[in-house]
């Protein structure tokens, strides 16, 4: 074995970019957040790990709704830019064109190929970061990102994160749910 301890720290070897859109005070603002994921299956839920200094926490506090949009590579600088700016400082509700769903309070970046739209569940105090959880009500796509009814991860074009850097997705390597079959006992 050789291995070097690194220490502590929340480290993951990629994580997504979403956009995390509430209404604070009224108005929409999106922020950016790679500490999201899936937290159930059934009932679906998602979650994000947000600071608690950030504007957006303000938002899903006082209508317990957010969602998380996902942005094409080609959306990197409006996608950045939420991440660098607060809603705090500078209003970011002109920076996508909002639509709202059946909650009415969660705003989705219609730019973005896939929306989810998300009812608060819970949010867990973890320290620096409440983990939100959010129970998904619907999910919205461009009709042109679906193959078979689902988003397409070849369409969507997603940014990946790791090292401060986007990334976008690689080839895929084998098929998930089936390559484990070729294992074989050492
Ligand atoms: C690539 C990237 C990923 C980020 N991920 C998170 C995250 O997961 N959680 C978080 O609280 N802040 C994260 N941030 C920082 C917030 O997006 C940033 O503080 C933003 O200005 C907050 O906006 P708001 O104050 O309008 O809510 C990230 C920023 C960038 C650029």
């Amino acid at each position: 074995m050789d291995k070097i301890t690194l220490g502590p720290m929340p480290y993951m070897s990629v994580m997504p970019t979403v956009l995390v859109g509430a209404n604070v005070n009224g108005k929409a603002n999106y922020m950016t957040a790679g500490a999201a994921t899936v937290a159930c299956v059934a009932p679906p839920m998602v979650c994000v790990a947000l600071n608690k200094a950030r504007y957006t926490v303000k938002g899903i506090g006082e209508n317990k709704t957010f969602s998380l949009n996902i942005p094409s590579a080609r959306l990197v600088v409006e996608a950045d830019h939420c991440g660098i700016v607060s809603g705090a400082q500078e209003d970011k509700s002109g920076v996508f064109k909002s639509f709202y769903g059946t909650l009415k309070t969660a705003p989705m970046a219609e730019e973005c190929p896939v929306n989810i739209e998300c009812k608060l569940f819970k949010a867990v105090d973890c320290g620096s970061h409440l983990l939100h959880i959010g129970e998904v009500i619907g999910v919205y796509a461009d009709k042109g990102c679906i193959t078979d009814g689902k988003p397409d991860v070849t369409k969507v074009n997603p940014i990946v994160l790791a090292q401060a850097t986007y990334f976008n997705i690689g080839k895929n390597v084998e098929k998930a749910f089936s390559a484990g079959k070729k294992y074989r006992k050492k």
